[in-house]
């Protein structure tokens, strides 16, 4: 089942004992499927979870022990019941734990207050990420004073709780190849997707006809979710930025913003495409897309190792303040609106996130206050905007509900960097060609 990628999960685990240097992590996953007078929802384990296991049932915590005898890495689960299995789907179980999923050593979760005390005996450190999960939080202090307690045995109890995310999270930023290879695959269904809704979008259709494209081709390709609510916004929804209703017909003359990427075990695509509902730009729909265009390509040629993370936002921003300036929509000297981030009225985010296990995937963005240097291995999107609210002051109506993003997923490589999501149109040419039919 699971055996082909145990390897890499090992792997992964052996370096974050590596970096602990002793001590004891302790890695929860989510907290039960969400279940509503028994319907129950889909689970998907936490990120941090997933990304050392594989594994993603419910009730399961992954413990790693460097040095300890039987077994580094052990895995509290639960156990095979026919009966409930019946019902709620197949469990791995014990076995199936080790077999599959690399464990050295596997215990019912029931056990778990009875065995990882005696795990964190004598150790100084216990790894952990305190905060997310207030139950567990709890727990995990009646295990450290329960071996407290034993202090006049001579037993010691772990004196520090790190926070486990700090080692984590720097190695998730980094993608291996098979984490680029999935988040690749993502990326692929996904524009295809966006390249489907454009061939069958029309006026007179309601967005959720669109997004039920995006829907169709995740799942016929293997997604198990989207990676985030899809986003499918006309007109002047377009200019919500986190618009989820997508309720609204499609109107002749306005532009249509989707923003939605799929999942592809665990790895998340984010990808946005804007264009006009009748499949043919008009000349301020042409305008201000050109100049979102060419901000995003400013910004992606601006990707290779070494450039620190501001640098594409900035040439982002020269890029949309000039177009802004040269429509009319900003008055001024170019580099002073820049300096007073005028272009946030119509520009209001940020040019991009780290992409992995999450949407917006972990890592800091800057190291000792600086902005961090981008390395091979790492995954961001690019993703300038403009958004132009009916009513903006001093605004001409003909420029209002425009609303553009275009949004890619890019690797930094060796010597500069690759667009995973290039297969979704995006030329003007191409978009008008493509809904023409
Ligand atoms: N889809 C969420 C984002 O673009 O950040
Ligand atoms: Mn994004
Ligand atoms: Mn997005």
């Amino acid at each position: 089942m699971k055996e082909q990628f145990a390897q890499q999960f090992a792997k992964r685990r052996d370096e974050v004992m590596q970096m602990m240097g002793g001590g004891v992590a302790i890695i929860p996953t989510s907290r039960e499927s969400v279940r509503s007078r028994d319907v129950m929802y889909p689970f998907r384990a936490s990120s941090d979870f997933y990304y050392l296991t594989h594994f993603n049932e419910p009730e399961a915590v992954a413990v790693l022990v460097p040095g300890r005898e039987h077994g580094e890495f052990i895995l509290f689960c639960r156990e095979r019941d026919p009966e409930k299995e019946i019902w709620d789907g197949r469990r791995a179980g014990l076995e199936g734990a080790c077999e599959f999923y690399g464990a050295d050593d596997a215990f019912p979760i029931t056990d778990i207050d009875e065995i990882v005390p005696g795990l964190l005996e004598n150790r100084e450190k216990v790894f952990y990420s305190m905060g997310s999960n207030d139950e567990f939080d709890s727990r995990l202090m009646t295990w450290v004073n329960e071996v407290r307690s034993k202090s006049r045995k001579g037993i010691s109890a772990p004196t520090e709780i790190l926070d486990l995310g700090h080692i984590l999270h720097e190695m998730r930023l980094v993608k291996r190849c098979e984490e680029k290879a999935l988040i690749h695959k993502a990326c692929k269904i996904s524009a295809r997707a966006h390249k489907q809704a454009m061939k069958v979008c029309k006026p007179g259709m309601k967005e959720y006809e669109i997004e039920a494209e995006f829907q169709y081709i995740f799942r016929k390709k293997g997604s198990e979710f989207p990676a985030y609510p899809p986003i499918v916004a006309t007109g002047e929804n377009a200019c919500v930025l986190h618009y989820v209703e997508n309720r609204a017909e499609l109107k002749d003359g306005d532009m249509l913003l989707i923003d939605a990427g799929c999942e592809i075990d665990g790895y998340a695509a984010d990808i946005s495409r804007s264009f006009p509902v009748n499949g043919k730009f008009s000349a301020e729909q042409r305008a201000l897309y050109e100049v979102v265009l060419n901000a995003q390509q400013v910004a992606i040629d601006t990707i290779k190792p070494g450039v620190t993370w501001d640098v594409p936002h900035n040439a982002a921003v020269h890029v949309i303040t000039e177009g802004l300036v040269e429509y009319g929509l900003l008055q001024g000297d170019v580099d002073e609106l820049v300096g007073s981030a005028a272009y946030q009225r119509f520009y209001m985010h940020k040019t991009g996130h780290w992409l992995g296990l999450d949407v917006h995937d972990v890592g800091d963005y800057k190291v000792n206050d600086n902005w961090r240097e981008l390395e091979c291995g790492m995954i961001m999107t690019v993703e300038p905007g403009l958004y132009i609210t009916a009513g903006s002051e001093g605004v001409d109506e003909r420029w209002w509900n425009i609303g553009i993003r275009i949004e890619d997923d890019v690797a930094v490589t060796k010597n500069g960097h690759e667009v995973l999501s290039i297969d979704a149109p995006k030329q003007i040419d191409d978009i008008e060609h493509l809904m023409k039919g």
